[in-house]
């Protein structure tokens, strides 16, 4: 695996690898990586000639400056991590490689954003964004890879995608949950053993209620999610919406769309998680 740092050094490992045709994967992460991150690696790898990993905790993103300052970084134990995975190639960028000029440019996802996360975090996703742009110009990628945990951002970088008429298929990888039902996530390893059993509570009710769904209507639904999930001491639910998958306008109905998906945050404690159910 190489390691580089800067643009320069980047773009000639990749050229290497692209002169004979070969296809270019490419899995953006801000590190502190877990097994969720090395399934995207090794999907990647199995779909790729080239395979490269950006490790960048994006300034851009974070509307407060203290969980940016909080955000783990780990880049010894993550570059471990990804040779193991089958990474070639990973990408360790300083701030002023990827913002030699600060970026002002201001999407527009429509409703897109409006909703759950670009509600709660407004700017959040205009920072996903540019970094991800960057990334793509930089990177080239014939693929790229990303998870569903975070429904409403592959959302947004597909928009942005089709947009900017970028050359690149983007790639949703279903979650990866621990055995406990838990989707894995880099703010777990902020739990404590008792938070982490708790936890278990949220993709239990969203299992609960795919199963039960034939049973109660779509506004039963959303009631029973958070009261199941609120009965416990540390959860405190932020929002569950069902929503229709692609457009992710709220749906009233179970037969108003073709696609749906429920979306959840909640606070365990002092750690804000999410998770997704995919309904249909
Ligand atoms: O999902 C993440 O880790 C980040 O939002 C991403 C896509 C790497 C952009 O910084």
């Amino acid at each position: 695996m190489k390691t580089v740092k800067t643009v320069a050094e980047l773009q000639q490992a990749i050229s290497a690898g692209k002169a004979d045709g070969g296809k270019v994967g490419f899995v953006p992460t801000m590190g502190a990586l877990h097994e969720g991150h090395l399934h995207l690696v090794r999907r990647c790898k199995s779909e790729n000639d080239i395979c490269v990993v950006s490790v960048f905790v994006n300034p851009t993103q974070f509307n407060n400056p203290e969980d940016l300052e909080k955000y783990p970084r780990t880049p010894d134990a993550d570059c471990r991590l990804l040779e193991s995975a089958g990474c070639d190639i990973v990408f360790l960028p300083g701030v002023e490689d990827i913002y030699p000029e600060p970026d002002t440019r201001v999407f527009d996802f429509g409703t897109l954003d409006k909703v759950m996360e670009g509600k709660m975090r407004p700017g959040h996703f205009n920072g996903v964004a540019q970094v991800v742009s960057r990334l793509f110009d930089l990177v080239t990628p014939d693929f790229s890879y990303f998870g569903e945990k975070d429904f409403q951002q592959v959302a947004i970088i597909r928009e942005m995608v089709k947009q900017l008429n970028i050359p690149v298929q983007v790639i949703q990888v279903p979650i990866v949950r621990e055995e406990s039902g838990l989707a894995m996530s880099s703010r777990n390893m902020r739990l404590t053993d008792s938070e982490k059993k708790d936890a278990v509570a949220i993709s239990k009710a969203l299992f609960q209620s795919k199963e039960d769904m034939a049973s109660y209507s779509l506004k039963e639904t959303v009631d029973r999610v958070i009261a199941q999930i609120n009965e416990i001491d540390s959860l405190d639910v932020e929002y569950f919406e069902i929503v229709d998958s692609v457009t992710l306008q709220p749906v009233d109905n179970w037969s108003d769309s073709e696609n749906i998906v429920g979306c959840i945050t909640v606070f365990c404690g002092q750690v804000r998680l999410i998770d997704n159910i995919i309904y249909k």
